[in-house]
């Protein structure tokens, strides 16, 4: 059996009084100020900030350098990734009041959460596979809340691994549809490893949230992380 890798998760929440926003606001670069400046809802442009700004003081950890300091780069799809021979992948994702940050030296990681409500419209039908479909037909309505965000948050991670974000249709590959089922990766998007490279891992980052972590590695152990200590 491989050895397994370790992912840090680090969980914050968006919403700070004004002295940590003005905090977070002066470790921005010129392009993240401008960004911030161009939300329309003042709500909005502080979470961006608590975003990038938490995002800068936690990679400086790795990177041993000042978080003003940290450089980003992006993929072709947006993602933004370290610069540097020892940098480590990390990925980030928001919904509503929470971020997540995955850190990890060994693989390029993706993570997604997402606030539980009921999905609106037929999102299933439209967007989920043929076979996702086919298994969304027998699961009984109690479960289907359930059963759709684990299911749609292990999908965007595994785009957010790849970089590839919502460039690939969602149709493209399928997890199993369970509300309680380990979750499983069943067909790949073409290109990807092979489903039995990936672990999908899910958590609660809070009540009511949920999040999965991909990886393209089979054995994975996350360690969650504070800037108090761990
Ligand atoms: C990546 C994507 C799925 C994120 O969806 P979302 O649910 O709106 O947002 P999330 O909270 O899950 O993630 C946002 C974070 O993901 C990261 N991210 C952005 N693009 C990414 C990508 N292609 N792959 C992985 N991560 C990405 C960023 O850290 C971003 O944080 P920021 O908005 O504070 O900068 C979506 O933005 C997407 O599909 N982007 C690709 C679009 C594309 O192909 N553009 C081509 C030209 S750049």
């Amino acid at each position: 059996m491989s050895v397994a890798i370790t992912v840090d998760m680090w969980v914050w929440s968006l919403d700070q009084p004004a002295h940590t926003i003005a905090r977070h606001a002066a470790l921005l670069n010129g392009d993240e100020r401008a960004r911030a400046g161009r939300f329309l809802n003042e709500g909005h442009a502080s979470r961006f900030v608590i975003g990038r700004g938490g995002l800068r003081l936690r990679l400086a950890r790795y990177m041993n350098i000042p978080p003003a300091e940290i450089a980003f780069t992006y993929g072709p799809h947006g993602k933004p990734l370290l610069v540097g021979a020892k940098a480590p992948h990390f990925n980030l994702a928001h919904s509503d009041g929470e971020v997540v940050l995955a850190v990890c030296h060994e693989q390029a990681v993706g993570i997604d959460i997402e606030r539980g409500h009921r999905p609106d419209g037929d999102i299933v039908g439209r967007f989920f596979s043929v076979a996702e479909n086919h298994a969304w037909q027998f699961l009984p309505e109690a479960e289907r809340e359930r059963a759709f965000f684990r299911a749609w948050t292990a999908k965007e991670a595994l785009l957010k691994a790849l970089g590839v974000g919502l460039s690939v249709p969602l149709s493209d590959f399928s997890v199993l549809i369970s509300a309680h089922e380990p979750l499983r990766l069943l067909s790949a998007p073409a290109g990807a490893p092979p489903p039995s490279n990936w672990s999908l891992l899910e958590f609660a980052p809070a009540p009511g949230y949920f999040g999965t972590l991909a990886v393209a590695a089979p054995h994975v152990s996350l360690r969650w992380k504070s800037l108090d200590g761990g």
